[in-house]
């Protein structure tokens, strides 16, 4: 697919600025390949209760629902916290997952050897550790009902909830990605306390058997939880719940370095949604120092999920890596002897000056 119209939906906090980045490179990618990239920007979050009263207005839903993906950046601000949930710029993020669809949450977590002195890990134990997270996005606690506060919100309740066939479906997409890779699946559940978690490992149990090429283990969360610390090199693809998947990606991502490095795709449903994994972090929104990385390489999945554009999306997530070997840092990344440490837009012009020497190089390969 090398036309693509893109719903851009910056966000919060550093949402904007990230996805600025994500853009270039995207517009880049058109640009040297002939491809057609359109961009059409919306308003979520906190930014759109501010605008329009309503932290997913309508046109916002309307616009991605015509679009072939959207990019998303972050969501949430501190100056909304005393409203209910509904009305929270959180609630405009998971809204628009709903009215998407897609219930598989990729969430990549790779380590870079050259910035493995950034992992709070020692460099062995890291090693070249490559994870793929499968998140469920569209169940479990964030959605179950019944949910709310009682009495004088003297208590409070929330629901887990999963039905046969949400389970089934996320777990054939990791089944199915794990069959790409080394071909071995972890599905993570709480299943010595919670039935929600004994139906997902009864449901998951039996998908496998669909699967014989693919060795299936089954892990509590709190054991996953440390395993990943301890021995992170182990695990291939991670099959998670929404809230054991928001929780454990967030470990990975700091195992990894930063949590401004991981990208996310969500799959499944009628529109494809890219984010970042990490959050509008408005303590330094604004000042242009967050990472870009995590937005691009979402971006670099969109190419691969959405458009099929399996080479563009690899010298994207090439050229990431190249800049991290050059000795480029964001603030996040940065060590006192760091010699290049870059504001946001100096990070993606770099990632872009990287791809474009990729490019130049294939060229010159293809003339002779
Ligand atoms: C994430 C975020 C969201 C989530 C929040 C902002 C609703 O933490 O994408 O990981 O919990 O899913
Ligand atoms: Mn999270």
């Amino acid at each position: 697919m090398t036309k693509l119209n893109i719903c851009v939906l910056p966000g919060d906090g550093i949402g904007p600025e990230v996805t600025k980045e994500a853009v270039r490179i995207l517009r880049f990618v058109a640009e040297s390949q002939g491809y057609d990239f359109r961009f059409t920007e919306r308003a979520i979050g906190g930014t759109a209760i501010r605008q329009f009263g309503s932290a997913l207005p309508q046109e916002t839903v309307e616009t991605c629902v015509k679009s072939n993906a959207v990019l998303l950046g972050a969501v949430g601000s501190p100056e909304f916290d005393s409203l209910p949930s509904k009305e929270k710029p959180e609630a405009g993020l998971l809204g628009i997952r709903k009215a998407l669809g897609g219930f598989a949450n990729l969430r990549p977590a790779k380590a870079y050897p050259a910035i493995a002195d950034c992992s709070p890990i020692k460099a062995e134990v890291l090693g070249k550790a490559d994870i793929m997270f499968v998140r469920e996005l569209l169940g479990g606690l964030y959605f179950g009902q019944p949910r709310g506060f009682e009495g004088n919100r003297d208590s409070a309740f929330n629901t887990m909830r999963y039905s046969v066939e949400e389970i089934e479906r996320v777990g054939r997409v990791a089944f199915e990605l794990a069959r790409k890779r080394k071909k071995k699946v972890t599905s993570v559940d709480k299943a010595n306390v919670l039935e929600v978690s004994q139906l997902w490992r009864e449901v998951i149990t039996m998908l496998g058997k669909e699967y014989p090429d693919v060795k299936l283990d089954h892990m509590y969360v709190d054991a996953c939880s440390m395993r990943l610390i301890t021995h992170p090199t182990t695990f291939d693809v991670v099959l998670t719940e929404n809230l054991f998947g928001d929780i454990l990606t967030d470990e990975a991502a700091a195992l990894c370095g930063s949590l401004g490095m991981l990208s996310s795709a969500t799959i499944g449903g009628n529109i494809d949604l890219y984010e970042p994994v990490h959050g509008s972090a408005p303590d330094i929104a604004g000042k242009g120092i967050a990472n870009p990385l995590g937005a691009i390489a979402s971006a670099a999945m969109m190419l691969r999920h959405t458009a099929k554009l399996e080479d563009d999306a690899r010298d994207i997530e090439d050229a990431i890596r190249e800049v991290l070997e050059a000795g480029y840092r964001t603030a996040d990344l940065a060590k006192p002897k760091s010699k290049w440490v870059l504001s946001t837009s100096d990070m993606g012009k770099m990632v872009e000056n990287k791809l474009s020497e990729a490019l130049d190089r294939r060229r010159a390969y293809h003339a002779v």
